[in-house]
């Protein structure tokens, strides 16, 4: 069987976590690649919604090996306790769970940093303060501590010294706080790695002898395209590669493993944290906004934070499609969409006195955030379309506007979602995803 990734084609939420979690079943093996606990994955399960921060999607299927790629970075204590709770709710990892030697380690020092940053108003990137910046910023000056580090107290007191001296340390002191005692914070993160110990491996060897043997993998992006530190919308992005690209280098994988790619979108667009926005629907208490946000329940799964909702962005996401290079999309949430008269699509936007059009997303923060939509409007369809499980059920204008929405973003829409159950997805018959991975 080939291998497939799943990318988020927005800016995070876009719920890959559900989406995965309906393919895992077909894949031996699910493996992220990218992030650490800024995600909020939300799949529900028998009618319980389970969140993951780290853990990928594909856990809640049994039979399934779940991977957590070198380009990761985790929060210890924080995956300690998803652990746990993963194991409570029924779902065994021993034997399946396996956690990359040379992914990165927040520690708190970093999280600690990303708060004070936040704290400053012309800092400020509306980020989870969960330390990723931080923690990635230190990988790449080459001062970071990985999970093999983990395994011996004495290199590990070393680092953390010099990150609490450091650049990371002095600009705490600078803003009025302790970093930690050195000894203290190297303890704590030898104690979890000591727990961690037993799933910790050379997860891309693994993965390539898998593949090697003939077991597929599914690849599970976290955030989305437009929040790619390289490719979205800088500086108002997250700190890793969030595109099909960043797969490759998160996971030690060559990019002629990658047989497949599904980017995962929403019918509407949402967005949390700052940053332009060009559909955003900021239209009062009873405007469209507020109703996306109250039919999707947009509230950011792992801060709370009301998310910014509006149309759906056809210039950002065909730009997405154009960096991940999709085979097909899933579009999520189409049943949000059930109550509208009229639905819109950002086709293009819009900048300066003239307004001059722009097709694709422009480089320039300054220009980004000057951009004004320019909507397509398509009749809705006002019809109840969660208890849908055919493609030829659906109504005659959803399956329009799904369409549309393939046509304008350059890939076929392939599946589309209207519930959060696993039984709420349908599958479009002869599609791309339908031929190859026999969905
Ligand atoms: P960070 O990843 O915590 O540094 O946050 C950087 C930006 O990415 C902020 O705008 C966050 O709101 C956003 N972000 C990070 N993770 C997610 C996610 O899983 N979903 C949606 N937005 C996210």
């Amino acid at each position: 069987m080939p291998n497939l990734a799943v990318v988020g084609a927005q800016w995070g939420d876009e719920g890959k976590g559900k989406v995965v979690d309906l393919l895992a079943d077909r894949f031996q093996v699910v493996a992220r690649y990218q992030g650490g606990p800024n995600a909020g994955h939300t799949v529900v399960v028998d009618g319980t919604r389970r969140a993951l921060r780290h853990i990928p999607s594909g856990v809640f299927r049994p039979g399934t090996r779940v991977v957590m790629g070198n380009g990761m970075v985790l929060d210890l204590d924080k995956l300690l306790l998803e652990i746990d709770e993963v194991e409570a709710a029924g779902f065994p990892l021993g034997g399946r769970f396996f956690l990359s030697d040379r992914a990165h380690v927040i520690l708190p020092p970093m999280a600690q940093l990303d708060a004070l940053a936040e704290a400053s108003p012309d800092r400020k990137i509306g980020t989870t303060q969960r330390g990723i910046g931080p923690t990635y910023e230190a990988k790449a000056s080459r001062q970071g501590v990985r999970v093999a580090d983990l395994a011996d107290l004495d290199v590990l007191r070393g680092k953390v010294e010099r990150i609490v001296q450091g650049p990371i340390g002095r600009r705490l002191r600078e803003g009025g706080m302790d970093p930690g005692e050195p000894g203290a914070l190297a303890r704590a993160a030898f104690d979890a790695g000591r727990k961690l110990a037993p799933h910790v491996a050379d997860t891309s060897l693994l993965l390539n002898r898998w593949m090697d043997e003939g077991a597929s993998v599914l690849f599970e992006g976290a955030q989305g395209t437009m929040l790619d530190l390289d490719h979205g919308s800088y500086p108002y992005v997250t700190s890793s590669s969030t595109t099909a690209a960043g797969l490759c280098a998160g996971l030690g994988v060559a990019p002629t493993r990658v047989h497949g790619i599904l980017g995962v979108s929403k019918a509407y667009a949402t967005r949390v944290g700052a940053g332009p926005m060009p559909s955003e629907l900021d239209d009062g208490p009873d405007g469209v906004g507020e109703r996306l946000r109250q039919r999707g329940r947009e509230y950011g799964t792992v801060t709370g934070r009301p998310r910014r909702c509006g149309w759906f962005d056809a210039v950002a996401t065909a730009y997405a499609t154009r960096l991940n290079r999709f085979d097909g999309v899933c579009v999520t949430l189409l049943d949000v969409l059930d109550a509208f008269e009229e639905i819109r699509v950002c086709v293009a936007y819009t900048v300066g006195e003239g307004g001059r059009r722009l097709d694709s997303v422009p480089a320039s923060l300054a220009e980004a955030e000057a951009c004004r939509p320019v909507y397509e409007t398509l009749p809705g369809w006002r019809t109840d379309t969660t208890g849908v499980r055919r493609w030829e059920d659906l109504p005659a204008n959803a399956r329009a506007y799904l369409d549309f929405l393939g046509a304008t973003i350059g890939a076929e829409v392939a599946v589309v979602g209207v519930g959060p159950d696993r039984t709420q997805s349908i599958v479009r018959p002869g599609s791309w995803l339908a031929r190859t991975f026999g969905v």
